[in-house]
């Protein structure tokens, strides 16, 4: 995550919840941009935020720059970050990875963004690492409280099974992240009966 000048842009709007400037925001009022600040606040829920910075990939620059990639562009994309995915296989037991490519042009956009904006669960965990673009993940905690994290390219967000979430585009409705699975078969919404209180 970064915590400039756009993110402050991008949150200021929320004025009835208090300034929010930062990365992540709460129903509570509480704003913070230190990671490690955001983690401690998750730990209650055990998710996991972490900024994993990624240097100039020229022979991948372009893909990053284009809105909409075909499979084989994907794979390309994919493979230029398998260092990450290694990784997550020894640390994560991690088995799969794929790349979720979203922009104003894909087709059933809104329909599909409709299906995650919802308080929702899973039955696997939800491990998203971020390329491009950005977007918002929403948490309810067991006391009803919400916290938003906005995520942006190098940030990491591991959330667990059975963990209360929702997640938005932002208004330049554009993302690229690899999803990684330990296991595909659980990883469809169920739907809870919380509604979002924070944006
Ligand atoms: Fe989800």
């Amino acid at each position: 995550m970064n915590c400039g000048f756009t993110y402050q842009s991008a949150f200021t709007q929320n004025s009835d919840k208090g300034v929010i400037l930062a990365c992540m925001s709460t129903t509570t009022g509480q704003v913070m941009g230190d990671v490690d600040d955001i983690n401690r606040y998750l730990e209650s829920i055990d998710v996991f935020v972490a900024r994993w910075p990624f240097s100039d990939l020229p022979e991948v620059s372009s893909l990053l720059l284009m809105p909409g990639l075909d499979d084989r562009e994907k794979e390309e994309l994919l493979k230029a970050f398998d260092n990450t995915f290694l990784r997550l296989q020894k640390e994560m037991s991690m088995k799969s990875r794929d790349l979720i490519v979203l922009h104003p042009g894909t087709v059933g956009l809104s329909s599909l963004l409709d299906k995650f904006s919802p308080c929702h669960t899973h039955d696997d965990e939800e491990v998203r690492y971020i390329i491009d673009g950005e977007g918002e993940f929403g948490f309810v905690f067991p006391s009803g409280e919400q916290a938003l994290v906005k995520v942006e390219p190098g940030d990491f967000i591991r959330i667990p099974k059975d963990t209360e979430h929702w997640f938005v585009l932002t208004k330049t409705r554009r993302i690229k992240a690899i999803r990684y699975f330990s296991d595909t078969t659980g990883w469809v919404p169920r739907y809870t009966a919380s509604k979002v209180r924070i944006s």
